[in-house]
């Protein structure tokens, strides 16, 4: 569904009832003359015993359901997708074809080495990539999305601490107060105690702060840079430097490395690893809890503690898998090499943008996002008041006194025709709105996306009350996100 840009609200579409409802017995989608038979050729041991209890449809019903269903949908392919902390950015179309190419997409996890050569050259020549782009010295391309590669980054260090006599008593991770949710969960799912360390007025982390919650017990750090409110941390290489003075690791979470395409090497600013979200930097559908995959890239002195196996490059050109390079491997993080259809999109994103394309994708990213921070500051807190990265966060605890909290600015942004921004994250920012335009916007877009937002502002100075009743023209209303969350419903249930 398309809304114009206006703000005019037009009616909501209808909503698209359930294959299971459209369904009634008898109906079939194939009509192949003598298909009716096509059980008796198979043998009687491999039929099966049950029929299937699939929804009974023709051909016309199930397209013209999708087709519906896609056109309630709204998609990067439909309009600007601000959600912050997503880089929900236009993915070009020709990384999917690459990656639906018979060579890749028709091979087989099991094939011997020799029958999937190119293959294994694409995922060595991917990991030369990402280790010249973040200046790491090695790669492990397992892990599945962000926060799986979080989670190995911690065994890793586990795996460290432990090769150096001293992984019983470093039990804590530090996290800053601006990270991602996932960065403490993961190390607390490696046993790790973590350890909340504040941010101060610039956003930054607070050194005073972190160099108190340093110690021999210290695990090390793991650091979002840029980091959740969009900010460059601003004195990475003496927080970096306070870490490894007592005996720590920096982990960094480079889900925002879509801002330092080109422009800063975060191996060289004194960090340790960093993962990359490839499906959100390197340009894969993601979303709707589709694939994704998370890179780890280390330093040297942590490389023989990477999931195995690898891939290496022989002196006569070819590639084999092989765990030579890992003696105290942390073991398989994920089946092969993970997931390889979105490797394979990364790396043609990457090559087709080459080394100029991916500057010019942060730079563009960066101008984006502080455009808009400079056309609506003005009626809107910028909760961190210095040039941001790639994205930005607002506050709208002014609009709340006056009677529209976050939640209904972004409910409102969806009469205007606009997927909502980001809402209450980071969560140190009251009534937070966390905008990332990406580098594929055009200027139109941004200003359109702009002017929704300031005649949002004027619709809470003169009336408040009306953002409640938002949205007005979505399939569905106001929905009981509590509810949800905390019940989620997620498979019919036949009322039979
Ligand atoms: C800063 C940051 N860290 C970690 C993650 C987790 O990544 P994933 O969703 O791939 O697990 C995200 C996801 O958006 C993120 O923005």
């Amino acid at each position: 569904m398309r809304l114009p840009e206006s703000g005019a609200a037009t009616a909501a579409p209808a909503l698209e009832p359930l294959l299971f409802e459209l369904a009634r017995d008898g109906r079939a989608g194939r009509h192949v003359r003598g298909a009716e038979n096509a059980d008796a050729l198979i043998p009687a041991e491999f039929r099966r015993r049950e029929p299937l209890r699939l929804p009974q449809l023709t051909e016309p019903q199930v397209v013209r359901h999708y087709m519906h269903l896609s056109e309630i949908n709204y998609s990067v392919d439909t309009g600007m997708y601000p959600l912050g902390s997503c880089t929900m950015k236009y993915n070009p179309k020709v990384n999917d074809r690459v990656a639906a190419l018979p060579g890749f997409a028709e091979i087989h996890p099991r094939q011997d080495d020799a029958t999937v050569q190119g293959a294994l050259a694409l995922l060595w020549e991917l990991e030369q990539l990402l280790v010249k782009v973040t200046g790491m010295d090695a790669v492990t391309l397992q892990p599945a999305a962000g926060a799986h590669a979080e989670f190995t980054a911690m065994l890793v260090f586990k795996a460290y601490h432990a090769s150096r006599g001293d992984g019983g008593t470093r039990r804590r991770v530090i996290v800053p107060d601006s990270a991602h949710g996932t960065n403490p969960a993961s190390a607390a799912m490696c046993g790790f105690e973590v350890t909340t360390v504040k941010s101060d007025a610039r956003g930054n982390i607070d050194l005073d702060a972190l160099k108190a919650a340093l110690g021999p017990d210290v695990v090390g750090l793991m650091l979002t840079n840029p980091n959740t409110l969009g900010l460059f941390e601003e004195r990475v290489r003496a927080v970096c430097d306070a870490v490894h003075a007592v005996g720590g690791l920096v982990y960094g979470d480079g889900a925002n490395m879509n801002a330092l395409l080109g422009l800063v090497r975060p191996g060289d600013l004194g960090l340790d690893c960093i993962h990359i979200n490839v499906h959100k930097t390197f340009s894969t559908p993601h979303g709707g809890g589709g694939p994704g995959a998370g890179p780890l890239c280390v330093k040297e002195r942590l490389r023989p503690f990477l999931p195995s196996p690898g891939i290496v490059r022989e002196a006569d050109g070819t590639f084999r898998r092989s765990s030579d390079d890992r003696p105290r491997s942390v073991g398989r993080v994920r089946s092969f090499f993970g997931s390889f259809g979105v490797l394979v999109r990364a790396y043609a994103y990457m090559r087709t943008l080459g080394d100029g394309g991916m500057v010019e994708t942060s730079e563009d990213a960066i101008l984006a996002a502080n455009y808009l921070a400079a056309r609506l500051r003005g009626r809107y807190e910028l909760a961190y008041d210095r040039p941001c990265m790639h994205e930005f966060v607002l506050s709208a605890a002014a609009q709340k006194k006056k009677g529209a909290a976050a939640l209904d600015i972004a409910k409102a942004l969806i009469d205007e025709g606009f997927h909502p921004s980001s809402v209450y994250f980071p969560l140190i920012v009251p009534e937070a709105m966390m905008i990332e335009p990406t580098e594929t916007e055009p200027k139109e877009t941004l200003d359109a996306f702009a002017d929704a937002l300031l005649r949002i502002a004027d619709r809470v100075d003169s009336d408040a009350a009306s953002l409640h009743e938002a949205p007005l023209t979505a399939p569905l209303r106001r929905l009981d996100e509590v509810t949800a969350a905390r019940h989620p419903v997620l498979r019919w249930k036949s009322p039979s």
